[in-house]
């Protein structure tokens, strides 16, 4: 291509990112999906300029390559990594159990601090961190990896040894990187529970984990209120026989809080204790990284359990392609460090591949609903990474909040969590992105532990409300129950057929459920419950759930873990919990409730059983709606009929079958019964 040719070539594409059609109107009553999206948004001209890849033909031949070709491929990839010893295999697969780069050694902090300070990114900001109140703090590379090098020895003066586990309990701080990764620096296992979890869950994970140490803080800020998680702590611990044999308490809101003699220290004492040389453990490419616990379709929890090589390419890998981080990028991830997102996007991926990391402690609405905005423009935050959820509260307060800031940093933005309407990713890039960012829907999953599906931004066109294509090594299928693939635009199981770097490697103690959950619906393909269709292009659009699990605000929750937290209450006979759709935080948990013999329903128990599961579970799973029943639709054979309890949660008239309903009086009775009257 001449140079004349190639110059014009960006005005051009530049134009096409105006919608090339109309959209038709979506209808959820068919599996055969209706909605017809045709707002083609080619990749923005300067963005592809600049982009690492930057054609569709250099995606599929790479896409091509890392599925017929992965040892190439990811062998070649994985020498991006830092190795004390090289790996001699790249995959070795026995379906369900794939080991990695095998024979190599290495370590994760080593990846994301050591090998950044022999050159200019040693003073380079590695992590920018804002507080709810407003306190800022920002370290470099060389900052933060002493900060990790000094905790680290505070974990090994209280015995933390390899292999051990240890539980983070903490608000949206640096020192919530800092001990991850100073875990990961002397082997040891990290659980990170999100602070909206309830002192119940943590013992649970405690207990389920075998941890022997707790990191917590006195409390967090969140929206402007102390969030009691020392207290949550202790709580916990009263439980008999936990394994917990000390707590290291970071003093964050510095409230009074109980100090267990002989149990619990303080970080700050600590840290007199310890001096700053630490060195990085070599490690095993299937050394146990973290478990990170999440909800299936059983009331308990699972421990999903991810290594140490494969997670960490992927991660590195992906911000690399994905987001294109550079050295002038202020990445900002919205998500909470609690979540698989805040582990793969806040600390290990960004900080592997040596970029500018930002964290914000609190709520998007404090002081003000313009709180992001304020903080992007103040940064200048060059690629910013969110949730439909929260796009949409965005969109709900109003074009005004942003209009007060410049967001004309912004290069590239993401979304996570669960399918985006096309409202919102509309909203998202005119509003947010002036129209000239990319946007990259990324699907993933704990499980997965990086992006599977999502847009290269300067090689895949997008299209509102999907996420498009698969990453590298990503073999997607969408397939019927007996496992043939689809028809287009038909809807089916979305199944990866191939074992990919960063998959989970198990549930933590929990062999057969690994085996039961993920990879027997389809032999020696992983299946972890969502639904998909293709369109004609071969873009993949999530549809969602079609286990017992719920996505509200982009945070996963079991159905059957609401319903047993509802029958832990003395007054519940029975309950079924399902979701109904909601404008803003995608779905709602509407509670089924039958109550024991002599008990009044009514308002007063609805709002005790709203605060019982929130005791239980945590403010994350707390019930919109609880309604009362004499009975719940039961099959003959005693099955409770969600579909139709799900119909009658969204106000829909039913649908389908019926015949099978035991006691169709049941339904009108249900239909009628509210627990908020
Ligand atoms: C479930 C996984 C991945 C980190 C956050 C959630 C849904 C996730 C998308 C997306 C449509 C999505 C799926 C998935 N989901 N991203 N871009 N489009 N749906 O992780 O808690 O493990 O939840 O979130 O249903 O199965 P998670």
């Amino acid at each position: 291509m001449s140079k004349k040719a190639a110059a014009k070539k960006p005005a051009k594409a530049a134009k096409a990112a105006k919608p090339a059609k109309s959209v038709a109107k979506a209808s959820t009553t068919s599996s055969k999906s209706l909605l017809v999206e045709n707002r083609v948004f080619k990749p923005d001209a300067g963005f592809v300029k600049k982009a690492r890849i930057n054609s569709m033909a250099q995606y599929k031949a790479m896409h091509v390559e890392s599925l017929k070709n992965p040892d190439k491929f990811f062998g070649r990839e994985a020498k991006e990594l830092t190795w004390s010893k090289p790996f001699t295999k790249v995959l070795d697969w026995k379906c369900p159990n794939a080991k990695w780069f095998t024979g190599g050694k290495l370590n994760v902090s080593e990846n994301c601090l050591d090998r950044h300070l022999n050159g200019p990114r040693k003073t380079k900001a590695a992590l920018i961190w804002e507080g709810e109140p407003g306190e800022k703090r920002v370290y470099t590379y060389q900052q933060l990896h002493r900060e990790v090098c000094r905790f680290a020895n505070v974990l090994k003066r209280h015995k933390v040894k390899k292999g051990d586990r240890v539980i983070i309990y903490m608000p949206m701080i640096p020192e919530a990187a800092i001990a991850m990764l100073a875990c990961t620096r002397i082997g040891a296992v990290h659980s990170v529970i999100f602070g909206g979890f309830s002192a119940e869950s943590i013992k649970d994970r405690v207990l389920d984990s075998g941890a022997s140490i707790i990191i917590t803080a006195d409390g967090g800020y969140r929206r402007g209120a102390v969030v009691p998680l020392k207290k949550n702590v202790d709580d916990a611990l009263k439980a008999k026989d936990t394994p917990v044999k000390t707590v290291v308490v970071f003093k964050r809101t510095g409230q009074d809080i109980h100090i267990e003699e002989g149990r619990d220290v303080w970080w700050h004492r600590e840290l007199e204790y310890v001096d700053a040389k630490c060195p990085a453990v070599a490690l095993d490419s299937e050394a146990d990284l973290f478990i990170l616990y999440t909800s299936g379709s059983t009331g308990k929890p699972k421990g999903i359990l991810h290594s140490t090589a494969g997670y960490l390419l992927h991660a590195q890998m992906t911000c690399k392609y994905v987001f294109d981080l550079r050295d002038d990028d202020v990445y900002w991830c919205t998500a909470d460090i609690g979540w698989v997102t805040g582990h793969s996007y806040i600390v290990y991926g960004p900080l592997a591949l040596g970029a500018t990391c930002l964290m914000y402690e609190g709520a998007p609405n404090w002081p003000e609903n313009d709180r992001f905005w304020k903080i992007i423009e103040e940064y200048a935050v060059t690629v910013f990474y969110t949730a439909p959820t929260a796009i949409r509260a965005f969109m709900k307060w109003g074009d005004e909040w942003l209009k007060k800031h410049d967001l004309s940093s912004l290069r590239l933005l993401g979304t996570v969590g669960e399918p985006i309407n096309p409202e919102a990713w509309m909203w998202y890039h005119h509003k947010v992105g002036g129209g000239k960012c990319p946007i990259v829907d990324t699907w993933w999953q704990t499980e997965t532990g990086g992006h599977m599906i999502t847009p290269i931004p300067g090689a895949v066109p997008t299209k509102p409300g999907t996420a498009t294509l698969p990453f590298f090594g990503v073999d997607v299928g969408i397939v019927d129950d007996l496992g043939n693939e689809v028809g287009t635009n038909e809807q089916g199981k979305l199944v990866i057929k191939k074992p990919w770097p960063s998959m989970l490697r198990g549930i933590w103690g929990d062999k057969k459920r690994y085996q039961e959950t993920y990879w027997s619906d389809f032999k020696g393909w992983y299946f972890a419950g969502d639904g998909a269709r293709r369109d004609k292009d071969g873009y993949i659009w999530i549809i969602g759930r079609i286990d017992d699990v719920l996505n509200v605000a982009g945070h996963r929750l079991g159905t059957a873990e609401v319903e047993s937290a509802l029958v832990s209450h003395p007054s519940v006979a029975e309950a079924a919990v399902v979701g109904r759709p909601d404008e803003l935080k995608g779905q709602g948990v509407v509670c089924f409730v039958t109550v024991k013999e002599g008990i009044k329903t009514g308002r007063d128990l609805s709002e005790e059983l709203k605060k019982h599961v929130r005791k239980v579970i945590g403010p994350v799973a707390t019930p919109d709606e609880v309604r009362f029943a004499a009975a719940l639709p039961k099959t003959r054979s005693g099955k409770i009929m969600r579909r139709l309890l799900k119909q009658i949660a969204a106000g829909e008239t039913l649908k389908g079958d019926t015949t099978t309903l035991e006691d169709i009086n049941v339904i009108a009775a249900l239909s009628a019964a509210s627990g908020e009257d």
